[in-house]
């Protein structure tokens, strides 16, 4: 069976990192669970457009609607191998920090922590309140990792594109799942 990851999209700036994961982990024959929330697909259409949506949508193995509580990734016993959120909203931020699980995104976020499995969060908002913060601490302090969608200027990326998939390719590394697949400071 191949692994699977779920890729959770909610209605922050960056919609691009999210076609990226999805890009990266299909290369990786890694099967995606996907699933927008709603403002996650507004952000979609209005950053991405519809052909990269179609494409984004194309490279999941499974599609779930964001208000399905019933859904399998709803679940512990769905054996994912774990979940990243790109981009994640201030307010799921907020949601998975206190364990809300309002959506089927908050939800499959909160399952990751509940299961220890690896949860990755490219939590994006400038400049971040103290709230913003006290949230971000207590996702780590559940052993969640914040990755801050910010670019890796010591690689010099020639354009947006180069900056967004290396994010990406940062979330998935995270997860552990297969050898790195970001590019790494050549020293
Ligand atoms: C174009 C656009 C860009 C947005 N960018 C951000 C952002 O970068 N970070 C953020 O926290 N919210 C951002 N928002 C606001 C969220 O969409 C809003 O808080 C929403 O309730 C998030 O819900 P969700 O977490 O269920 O997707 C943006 C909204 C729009 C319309």
């Amino acid at each position: 069976m191949n692994t699977r990851v779920v890729l959770g999209v909610s209605g922050a700036s960056g919609a691009a990192l999210a076609l990226d994961c999805a890009r990266l982990l299909a290369r990786m024959a890694i099967a995606v669970d996907l699933v927008l929330t709603r403002m996650g697909c507004h952000t979609c259409a209005l950053e991405l457009g519809a052909d990269a949506t179609a494409e984004l949508k194309m490279l999941a193995a499974r599609i779930h609607d964001g208000a399905d509580m019933a859904a399998t990734i709803a679940s512990g016993s769905c054996p994912v191998a774990g979940m990243i959120v790109a981009p994640c909203s201030m307010r799921s931020l907020a949601a998975i920090a206190s364990g809300l699980d309002d959506t089927l995104l908050t939800r499959a976020a909160g399952v990751q922590l509940k299961e220890r499995r690896p949860l990755v969060l490219l939590a994006r908002e400038a400049p971040l309140t103290l709230a913003h913060l006290r949230n971000m601490t207590a996702v780590t302090e559940m052993s969640g990792i914040i990755l801050p969608p910010v670019p890796a200027f010591y690689l010099k990326p020639d354009n947006m594109q180069a900056m967004t998939a290396q994010i990406a390719a940062r979330a998935v590394d995270l997860l552990r799942l297969t050898v790195a697949q970001a590019d790494a400071w050549p020293g």
